[in-house]
């Protein structure tokens, strides 16, 4: 079973950014590259701990602000190295101005 959290309100990410939200004990960032196209991955890289939401977005790949490793937000695929293991990925509902995340239980 996955449960919906309500993490933001789609006003809350500017187009072409990520943010840090909480949702079921996980950091997560959230990702809108697009006006109508959101994802959201751990906001844990895999390398080592970098905090994923606070790095550049561009396009559908965000950097690490740590070391610099490029993963696809839209798989959680790490693309470069410094990172060799993909993050998860999580699904995005929007619903009227209301963001959701499913969540595994
Ligand atoms: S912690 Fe993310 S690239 Fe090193």
């Amino acid at each position: 079973m996955a449960m919906r959290v309500r993490v933001a309100d789609s006003g809350d990410v500017p187009v072409g950014k990520a943010v840090v939200v909480h949702a079921g004990g996980r950091r997560l960032a959230l990702c809108r590259p697009i006006e109508d196209e959101w994802y959201a991955i751990d906001d844990m890289c895999t390398h080592d701990g970098g905090p994923l939401g606070e790095g550049e977005l561009s396009g559908y790949e965000i950097e690490c602000p740590r070391h610099g490793a490029l993963f696809d937000v839209r798989t959680g695929e790490a693309l470069t190295l410094p990172a060799t293991r993909p993050v998860n990925a999580y699904k995005v509902y929007v619903e009227g101005n209301e963001v959701f995340v499913e969540l595994p239980e």
